[in-house]
Formats: structure tokens, C-alpha cells, sequence
């Protein structure tokens, strides 16, 4: 924690410069961030669980308080409108004393409809970045989430200052202490919930705390790319496990995936390869690199993978050309991650905005940027047996391509994904999950 309020002055200041420079070019005298608003459940006097707006949790640590706002001009110390009602059925936020607050000037506000009253004067010449348009224009405010302020923020956003780092390290080594826990109680027979109450339990986090749903998957639901539903009943047999988990840490997310077969055999062999190729995809990033030539790539190696497994046959070229490779890795290689799991920012091409789409071979990937100091991406490269995108090859042709016994073989085995949080700087690339002890 030391580290973090040393560096956490630092980070201010960059998002100071980065505010100063957008208000000055587009004419705005600063910003002002809506932590949010609770949505009520419908037909119910119950809310969803709370989240934060992404644009106010890079300023600080707070992501449980909605109607706090925070004012930012680039200039001034930035201030925080810090919500803190009467209220004897919640709990209500303590005044917040952490290192952080010697950074900004904190007001309390006790009424969420009085914040007009603590807003700047002249509110016209400021933008609103929320949620809640509505809210913004009654009070009035005519500039709500620009998009040349939007789009400038989101691409700077990939650019990790020192304190974001720290905070993703601390959000990997959670979920890391997650992974191992999961990893042992698949091995002493648990079933898919028994696991998931292990992960949270090592990591110390709730289910909403998660940074997204927590994928726990055994055997054939490996292979079910968004599977959240959890068993109760442990299988009958147990094949393999696949884990897509993360955590939080001050509000910046880990995305961590790791495999594993039950038992020594072919599935068990094929998690090595892709683990192989994984490590050297992640050996080839580095500033400069477009992402977009690492997933290539992955398809490439990936190929070759079908073809020394006797899953496919033909040359590496043919089967990327004719879609065999895409309907066993079907979705991208990864996504910038840092404050959201999918961090935005990943197709921009520059602060202004310009879009870069996937190529359209490769419709799912998330990221066309190229890669730069202080970046953070996952890598997760991935196998399945989907029945039905294989399906669409056994229709055509390109049935001759596959070899439909080991399919059948591994169609128990569900499938395969392994997903590292890595920083890329100037001379090495930092593989944060391995590093803090996921090795295998
Ligand atoms: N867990 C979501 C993803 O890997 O992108
Ligand atoms: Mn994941
Ligand atoms: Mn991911």
C-alpha cells in the first residue's frame, strides 16, 4: 500500500495533463464525472449491484458509492463531491481518510438531488461524463460524454500510468491465489459451484465483486465460450476443467484462464502445446508490434498444432484460408484490460478517434492496435470442439480437412484456453499471472 500512495500523486498528475490538454482543445473550462446512479430492479424496490462508471474509478479508489461526483479542470486540484446521506437502513460510506485524499478537495454531500448547489457556476461550459443523461440535463448541462473527449480519454486510457500497474500486479496476484484453489479442488472432485465457492473463498472477493461472471467449466461445458452456469452435481466423470476468472483490485480487473486435464492423456498433451504456443505468442510483443499480426500468427502455430495432433490435414495456409483453424479458435486472441475487463480504447488508432476494425476474417477480436510502452493486453489463445462450427465444415468440402476420430476423441475434453495479463515496456514484456505463480 506503500507503493501505491507514493505513486498515486503521479497518476493524478498524468490525468490532470491528459484533462488540460482535451478542455483547452475543446473549449470546455473542465469535466465533470458522475460515479453513477443505483438502477432499481424492475416491478421491485430492490437495486442491481452497483457499478461504477469507469471514467470516475481512474481518478480513485472508490467503486461502491453512487451520486459522488468528482470536478476536473486540469489545473486546479480536482475536486470530489463525496455522496454521504442520512441513512439508517444502508451503510453509509465513512468519510474517506485513505492516501488518496490528500490529492483532491473532498465536500460531503448529504442530499442527492442538492448537488446542483456544489457544481460550478457556470456548469454550461463544462461536460458531464456519466451515465445519466437525464440527470445531466436538468442540470444543465449542454455538453454530456463528448465524443472528441470520450474518444481522447479512451485512447490515452492504454497507456498505464506507474500507480495502474501496481493496482493490475495486486489484481493478478488475487486471482492468481483464486486459480490455485480452483485448480484443487477440480482435482479432489468437486463440482462446478464447490469450485467457484473455493475460488471466491481464496480470493477474499464476492460474486459482484468479480470483474466479470466467473466461467467454471467441466468437461463438454469447457467448450461453451460464455458458460456461467454452475453445477451443483459433480459429473460423473471428470475429464477436464477450464477456469476464465479474475479479480478486482481498486478497481482495475485480472482476466486470467487456465486448463487443465484430469488425467495424462492426449487432451493433457494438446493443453501443452497451446501453452507452448501461448508463451512464444507473448515472446513476439513488444512496441511496434501490430496486435492484429500476433493473432495471424496465433492462427498460424494453431494450425500447425491440428495438423501434429492429427485433428486436421493439409498445409497451415489452406486450413486458416478455408476457416478449419477459426472453427476451432473462434474467438480473438485478447483485449487491452486495465479499469474494465474489455478496456475500451482497443480499436483506436489514435486520441481523436479513429476506428480500426478487425480484419474481416477475424470478426471477434477486440484489439487492432499496435502495441506501446505500459500497455496491458490479455493473451488467450484458445481450442474447442464446437459441434456446431464444426458442423459447418463436415457440410462442405472441407470435411475432407478434418480428422473427425480425434475430434470425437477430444469432444469430451470440451476444450482449451489459456489466458496470461501481461505489461509490455520497452525491452522485455512482464507476464504478470505467471510471475505471481501461475505456472502451470
Ligand atoms: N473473461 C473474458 C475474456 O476472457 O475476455
Ligand atoms: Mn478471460
Ligand atoms: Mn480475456
Amino acid at each position: 500500500m506503500e507503493k501505491l500512495a507514493a505513486l498515486y500523486p503521479a497518476h493524478i498528475t498524468e490525468l490532470n495533463r491528459r484533462v488540460a490538454e482535451i478542455c483547452a482543445r475543446e473549449n470546455l473550462a473542465g469535466l465533470v464525472i458522475h460515479s453513477g446512479q443505483p438502477h432499481r430492479q424492475f416491478l421491485d424496490d430492490m437495486d442491481y449491484p452497483f457499478k461504477v462508471n469507469p471514467h470516475f474509478k481512474a481518478w480513485l479508489p472508490v467503486v461502491d458509492n453512487p451520486h459522488c461526483w468528482l470536478l476536473v479542470n486540469g489545473k486546479d486540484k480536482p475536486q470530489l463531491i463525496f455522496y454521504r446521506p442520512e441513512d439508517f437502513w444502508h451503510k453509509v460510506a465513512d468519510v474517506p481518510t485513505a492516501f488518496w485524499t490528500q490529492e483532491l478537495d473532498i465536500k460531503l454531500l448529504t442530499k442527492a438531488d442538492k448537488v446542483a448547489e456544489l457544481l460550478p457556476d457556470q456548469v454550461g461550459q463544462w461536460a458531464y461524463i456519466g451515465e445519466h443523461i437525464d440527470v445531466a440535463e436538468v442540470l444543465g448541462f449542454t455538453a454530456r460524454n463528448p465524443e472528441a473527449v470520450i474518444s481522447y480519454l479512451h485512447y490515452h486510457r492504454a497507456t498505464k500510468t506507474d500507480y495502474e500497474l501496481v493496482c493490475l500486479r495486486q489484481a493478478n496476484h488475487i486471482a492468481v491465489k483464486g486459480h490455485l484453489a480452483a485448480k484443487s479442488a477440480f482435482y479432489g472432485g468437486a463440482s462446478e459451484f464447490e469450485i467457484q465457492q473455493s475460488y471466491l473463498a481464496a480470493t477474499d472477493q464476492g460474486e459482484n465483486q468479480m470483474p466479470y461472471g466467473n466461467i467454471v467449466a467441466l468437461n463438454e461445458n469447457a467448450a461453451i465460450l460464455h458458460y456461467t452456469a454452475l453445477e451443483h452435481q459433480a459429473p460423473a466423470e471428470r475429464h477436464s476443467f477450464l477456469i476464465d476468472a479474475g479479480a478486482s483490485f481498486s478497481g482495475y480487473a485480472a482476466d486470467i484462464t487456465r486448463t487443465y486435464a484430469f488425467e495424462k492423456n492426449l487432451f493433457g498433451e494438446l493443453i501443452t502445446a497451446v501453452d507452448v504456443l501461448q508463451r512464444q505468442i507473448i515472446d513476439m510483443m513488444r512496441p511496434g508490434v501490430k496486435y492484429v499480426d500476433l493473432h495471424v500468427a496465433t492462427h498460424q502455430k494453431l494450425a500447425q498444432i491440428l495438423i501434429d495432433f492429427n485433428l486436421a490435414n493439409g498445409g497451415v495456409a489452406d486450413l486458416i484460408e478455408s476457416g478449419v483453424t477459426a472453427a476451432f479458435f473462434p474467438h480473438g486472441l485478447g483485449h487491452m484490460l486495465g479499469l474494465q475487463v474489455h478496456d475500451m480504447g482497443g480499436f483506436l488508432h489514435d486520441e481523436r478517434g479513429t476506428h480500426i476494425a478487425p480484419p474481416q476474417a477475424h470478426p471477434f477480436l477486440r484489439c487492432t492496435r499496435t502495441l506501446d510502452v505500459n500497455q496491458v493486453l490479455t493473451i488467450e489463445p484458445g481450442l474447442y470442439i464446437i459441434d456446431s462450427l464444426l458442423a459447418s465444415l463436415k457440410a462442405d468440402k472441407r470435411s475432407q480437412m478434418v480428422q473427425w476420430n480425434t475430434v470425437e476423441q477430444l469432444r469430451p475434453f470440451g476444450g482449451i484456453r489459456i489466458e496470461d495479463n501481461v505489461i509490455v515496456h520497452n525491452d522485455r514484456v512482464e507476464n504478470m499471472t505467471r510471475d505471481l505463480g501461475l505456472n502451470d
